[in-house]
């Protein structure tokens, strides 16, 4: 909703966003409420606990050493026994809440060290100094999910020097086919060819360094002009955002 605020004023869509913010809010104040009161909790939990023990060991020991089955240093060394029990109890009891907060951590981390690879790249020995420039849509079938398939079955064949435009609705798919033709994504089936070759089989940066893109939405990044123009670069800076 921040990243699309403009978007968000456009269609008029404050009361919702609102809305949805409130609740998620307040989903966030019950949890960490939660969180908070309970690890604030276990220290004192714990050191009413230790303390129950010297009172048990005090009371027991007084009647014992009045019975006379026991002595006074008995008491003492009990005690002492016991806070030495204790006293790592309530240590890892106090580390709790940080278990609790690596593991959530933890999560988010292994969710994006689980993210699926990049398909490794091709060695080429094309040399992209002789490309013409012939491009071709051979049965190119693909969807950004595999449910639901944008571009079904499109075949293309754009001779050198020829110029197109690709005109549709809007979500037809006209970005998507440019995504495709730069390999931001991988069709599903069928291929892309320029001068008759796979695109698959140049590597990333070769046949990127082919094309010259504009975007609907302009970004600039920081850095001047000759940076942002560099597409390698740009990959890396889209890739940080
Ligand atoms: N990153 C994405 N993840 C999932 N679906 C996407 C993604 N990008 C686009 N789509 C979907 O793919 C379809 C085609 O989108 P695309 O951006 O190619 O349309 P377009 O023809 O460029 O539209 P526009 O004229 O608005 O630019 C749309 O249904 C869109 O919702
Ligand atoms: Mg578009």
């Amino acid at each position: 909703m921040y990243g699309g605020h403009v978007i968000v004023r456009a269609f008029n869509g404050e009361e919702k966003s609102i809305q949805k913010f409130v609740k998620m809010n307040d989903e966030l104040y019950k949890s960490e409420w939660k969180s908070q009161f309970l690890s604030s909790m276990m220290m004192p939990v714990m050191n009413f606990v230790g303390n129950l023990g010297y009172v048990i060991v005090a009371v027991m020991g007084g009647w014992f050493v009045v019975k006379g089955i026991i002595k006074i240093g008995d008491i003492q060394a009990f005690i002492q026994y016991m806070r030495s029990f204790t006293q790592p109890i309530a240590q890892i009891a106090n580390i709790s809440n940080i278990f609790q907060q690596t593991a959530a951590a933890a999560e988010r981390v292994f969710e994006f060290l689980d993210n699926e690879e990049e398909i490794e790249e091709k060695e080429t020995r094309i040399d992209i100094n002789k490309i013409k420039g012939k491009v071709e849509f051979r049965n190119v079938k693909f969807g950004y999910n595999p449910e639901k398939i944008v571009i079904k079955n499109f075949s293309e064949i754009i001779q050198p020097g020829q110029t197109v435009a690709i005109v549709g609705p809007t979500g037809a798919g006209k970005t998507t086919l440019v995504k495709l033709l730069m390999r931001f994504y991988d069709v599903n089936d069928g291929a892309i060819l320029i001068d008759d070759t796979d695109i698959r089989e140049y590597s990333r940066k070769d046949l990127r360094s082919l094309f010259g893109m504009v975007l609907q939405d302009t970004w600039l990044f920081n850095g001047t002009i000759m940076e942002i123009l560099d597409m390698d670069d740009w990959m890396q800076q889209m890739k940080r955002l």
